[in-house]
């Protein structure tokens, strides 16, 4: 895929609505660039499964289609919508975020409430308010307009953030984790569609992966992997006030192999093997070891007798906050080292993971 098509793809994926449990918008975005390429189907979840059918071991990649989003939990007399929070959001950042929610009939946008400073208390201002403290503002006024928009408990939201290309190839957008890696998951299947290669190739776009890795335990279930690679958009930790020696995840640095987070130890001979093919290749790499955290890998590599499993990140400043960054970069070079190491997982080399 030509960078300008990457970007595109990206775009689309990032300004498309995907809360976990409602993906439905993101998974037509994939099949429309799967079909005619592989042959698609889902499993009982929603998660989308493309396979390129070929000999051999039989490798699953994976990305996540949903992002962090918000459920209506309760409508107000005034019209006012409470919230539960789905997928792990720091508080402090959702107040004052620009919000679109897919009302049962049709599409609403609105804004997280924040009270102005004028009203605030000292002691207010020194913590963040609480998910419970939290609305957003349609403009409906009551509770009888709201419902008229077809707002009521279940229906979801996601940031209303448009994606832009800021400078030297850098996107910002909302749930660039893990659209990122879903950009990279169509990227390669569409260069295995024009190449051969020893194996096959189960591409999927797993859901729910946001509260708790659901998606993906059902997707390898379905589908027995011999071996899994999950791309992941993993949180960057290039900020300023952190160490430089602490830095396992900057932006443009390249793809980040995760060694380990408390839901997964990675594979190491499949680190061995990645590590050797960035090497030879001249593609710089990360190592992470994270104390939390944790992803679709963690429910995947337990499927069956076990799947030797490896998480690339490809880093996302801001992740789970309304806006996030991310470099084509390091999309590009993750396309490019998944695409090389798919044509080097043949039956021995497998057998040996
Ligand atoms: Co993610």
């Amino acid at each position: 895929m030509e960078r300008t098509q990457l970007l595109n793809v990206l775009l689309e994926l990032s300004a498309s609505f995907g809360p976990p449990g409602q993906e439905e918008e993101v998974a037509a975005i994939c099949r429309r660039h799967l079909e005619g390429r592989a042959v698609c189907r889902r499993d009982r979840l929603g998660s989308l499964v493309a396979e390129f059918a070929g000999d051999g071991p039989r490798v699953m990649l994976a990305a996540h289609l949903d992002e962090v989003g918000l459920m209506v939990k309760a409508v107000t007399a005034e019209g006012y919508l409470r919230f539960l929070p789905l997928g792990a959001w720091w508080e402090a950042v959702l107040p004052g975020t620009p919000v679109r929610l897919k009302g049962r009939t049709g599409e609403v946008r609105g804004v997280i409430g924040s009270r102005p400073p004028h009203f605030l208390r000292t002691e207010e201002r020194r913590r963040p308010l609480a998910f419970e403290e939290m609305f957003i503002d349609v403009g409906a006024g009551s509770l009888a307009a709201a419902k008229a928009m077809g707002l009521e408990a279940g229906v979801m939201a996601v940031p209303d953030v448009s994606p832009e290309v800021l400078a030297g190839g850098v996107v910002r957008g909302k749930a660039l984790d893990d659209r990122v890696g879903v950009a990279a998951l169509l990227a390669v299947a569409k260069r295995l569609a024009a190449e051969s290669h020893p194996n096959t190739i189960l591409v999927v776009g797993t859901v729910q992966e946001e509260i708790g890795g659901r998606g993906g335990r059902t997707a390898a279930q379905m589908l027995h992997p011999d071996v899994c690679l999950v791309l992941e958009g993993t949180p960057a930790d290039d900020l300023p006030g952190t160490a430089s020696e602490l830095v396992q995840g900057g932006l443009g640095r390249g793809p980040q192999i995760r060694i380990f987070d408390p839901s997964m130890i990675g594979n190491r001979r499949l680190i061995e093997m990645v590590r050797e093919e960035a090497e030879t290749r001249g593609i710089p790499y990360q190592l992470a070891v994270r104390e939390t955290g944790g992803t679709d890998g963690g429910t995947i590599h337990l499927v069956d007798l076990g799947v030797p499993t490896l998480v690339l990140g490809i880093p996302v400043r801001y992740a789970h906050a309304p806006a996030c960054l991310a470099s084509l970069d390091d999309l590009e070079k993750t396309v490019e080292l998944v695409s090389a190491l798919i044509r080097r997982l043949d039956m021995v080399t497998v057998g040996r993971l």
